[in-house]
């Protein structure tokens, strides 16, 4: 039986669509404000449909100096289409694209999870120096 971590992909989202991108600063001082973007499909467009879409990205942070991670956002797109007139009929359709704002006291590793409902689970993960 597989581990649950065994079933996270990853790839570079620039020539894989369902790799979560993180949109953050290489550095920033420690107790400031830092916005942290997450998105699928920056670069290639990931479906939007009632049949296939991107459910959920989270947003994680593991700092070196410890030794668990903390969970800084959960994310979920709701509107696919979905309509009584049929599937992608109706009138709205959440873009897989979300922004956290936090402060950190501790550099670290930021980490994103996103799941497609189909194509299952991605991750990909991007360093931040706290000064
Ligand atoms: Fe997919």
């Amino acid at each position: 039986m597989a581990a649950f971590g065994e079933l996270l992909q990853s790839a570079d989202w620039k020539s894989e669509k369902h790799a979560p991108v993180i949109d953050a600063p290489d550095r920033a001082t420690s107790g400031d404000r830092v916005t942290i973007a997450a998105s699928v499909g920056k670069e290639i467009a990931h479906p939007n449909t009632t049949e296939h879409h991107i459910q959920w990205i989270e947003v994680h942070f593991k700092p070196d100096n410890d030794k668990f991670s903390h969970q800084l956002s959960v994310n979920r797109f709701t509107a696919h289409g979905e309509s009584a007139k049929g599937a992608n009929e109706g009138a709205a359709f959440t873009e897989p694209v979300c922004a956290t704002t936090v402060t950190l006291k501790a550099s670290g590793t930021l980490y994103a999870t996103s799941y497609c409902n189909i194509h299952g689970l991605w991750e990909s993960s991007k360093r931040i120096e706290i000064e």
